[in-house]
């Protein structure tokens, strides 16, 4: 496995591949890896030739007052998995080799972002278009990797992807789990041993409601509501900063569920904000 830092070493690894004829999975990350990272490399590593792990923390997606600096990294046991689980080549640059100091062209999908978590994290999702689209540009992958953890993020790299006539196929993968329900995500160490142990009920409010509406219920604003009643008697600390039906691609708000119909949250739980979706299909 090799390790690139800069754009053009990647680059040029990927055109060589390329030439042979050979295909190419891209799965981009932050780094700190962990099962629900390795569900979708071990998927990319199946659909292609060469697999290609980004390892960047693309401090551009992050707001002024967000985790950026204590964002967890640990790029030697990033290595170790990503070759472990087969990986060809990581790609970890610098901040300063991705971004030029005069940087100045963004990419936005502002109708699908304003919503959700791009109403309190405003330029999240302009960092994180313009950061996938120079990944994909960089390496020229046949497939690219994502979990639907970031359903939103995923709605609108794909959006993105037709609205640019990208040539890559864009994969999602299912959440990846704790035993007790909880999402994996790197942000996960920040909880405390006592918040850590509580916070499954968010899974389970969303079981809650997707049972309400299988059993008939399919007024939204009433859905909402049992899940922000459940979060409010199992976790009375936590403060939800959103709780919406949208559909499931064009991130729309929904006020009846008469189709397939996204339910996503984002809760807070002391400094921690945490997010999960379900997909209702009713
Ligand atoms: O989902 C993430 O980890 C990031 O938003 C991504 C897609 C790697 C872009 O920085």
């Amino acid at each position: 496995m090799e390790l690139f830092n800069t754009p053009e070493s990647l680059r040029s690894a990927c055109r060589q591949w390329r030439r042979q004829g050979l295909s190419v999975a891209l799965v981009p990350t932050m780094g700190f890896l962990h099962a629900g990272h390795m569900s979708l490399i071990d998927e990319a590593r199946k659909r292609a030739d060469k697999l290609v792990i980004s390892v960047f923390v693309n401090p551009t997606q992050f707001g002024p007052n967000e985790d950026l600096d204590r964002y967890p990294r640990d790029l030697p046991r990033d290595l170790r998995l990503a070759e472990e689980h087969g990986a060809d080549a990581v790609f970890a640059p610098e901040p300063g080799a991705m971004y030029a100091a005069d940087h100045a062209t963004w990419v936005e999908v502002p109708e699908l972002a304003k919503g959700l978590c791009g109403a309190s994290r405003p330029i999240h999702f302009r960092g994180v278009c313009t950061v996938v689209l120079k990944l994909l540009n960089l390496v020229q992958p046949d497939v690219a990797v994502f979990g639907q953890k970031d359903w939103q993020q995923l709605a609108i790299l794909r959006r993105m992807a037709r609205d640019l006539d990208l040539d890559a196929q864009l994969i999602g993968m299912p959440i990846f789990r704790e035993e007790d329900g909880l999402a994996m995500s790197s942000r996960n160490v920040y909880l405390t041993e006592d918040e850590r142990a509580r916070v499954p009920a968010i899974r389970q409010g969303l079981l809650k409601a997707r049972d309400a509406a299988a059993a008939g219920q399919r007024d939204a604003g009433a859905l909402a509501l049992m899940f922000r009643a459940h979060i409010a008697d199992t976790l009375p600390d936590a403060r939800i900063d959103y709780a919406s039906f949208v559909h499931p691609d064009s991130m729309a708000p929904v006020a009846r569920l008469d189709a397939p119909t996204l339910l996503a949250v984002a809760v807070f739980i002391g400094k921690v904000r945490l997010i999960d979706n379900i997909l209702i299909e009713v």
